[in-house]
């Protein structure tokens, strides 16, 4: 009789480790998004409506005047150039299809990884006039150096 009593119980707590476990995996999986980091399959960046046509777009919400989409990729940034009013606060999203890339503005605090499989966000207020540089600070490949875009606060 008590055989019986301690398979049960000991039948029970493997069940409960086990959804125990199944509990953790999930709430693994969304921690990624809960800290605002979004993933986003590499292969499948131009299908994405955001990245379809990078760009400066009003925001949705009251948080930001504008959201910005960068895509980086081996060897440049589109949009290429973009013109921000001055005075707005932007939230940047940046993906890349390929390898890593960096994502500086060159004389401000805006520094980013971009790294395939991810969407890396910051942001920032554009408060001065003025053409700031967009460069690549992680060796990417052959043209590296010529990586760059072109922020015009207007
Ligand atoms: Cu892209 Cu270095």
């Amino acid at each position: 009789k008590y055989e019986k009593i301690w398979l049960t119980f000991g039948t029970s707590a493997l069940v409960i480790f086990l959804v125990i476990l199944g509990i953790s995996a999930v709430h693994q999986g969304h921690s990624p998004a809960a800290s605002g980091i979004e993933t986003i399959n590499p292969e499948h960046v131009r299908d994405d409506a955001r990245f379809k046509e990078p760009g400066l777009y009003e925001a949705e919400s009251d948080e930001y005047d504008y959201e910005l989409y960068f895509v980086a990729s081996a060897f440049q940034y589109e949009p290429r150039e973009v013109e921000i009013p001055k005075g707005s606060r932007v939230r940047i999203h940046v993906t890349t299809p390929d390898v890593i890339h960096g994502f500086e503005i060159a004389h401000t605090n805006v520094n980013m990884m971009v790294e395939p499989g991810l969407i890396s966000k910051y942001t920032a207020n554009f408060n001065k006039e003025g053409e700031f540089l967009i460069i690549c600070n992680e060796y990417c490949g052959v043209g590296h150096t010529d990586m760059t875009s072109l922020i015009k606060v207007t």
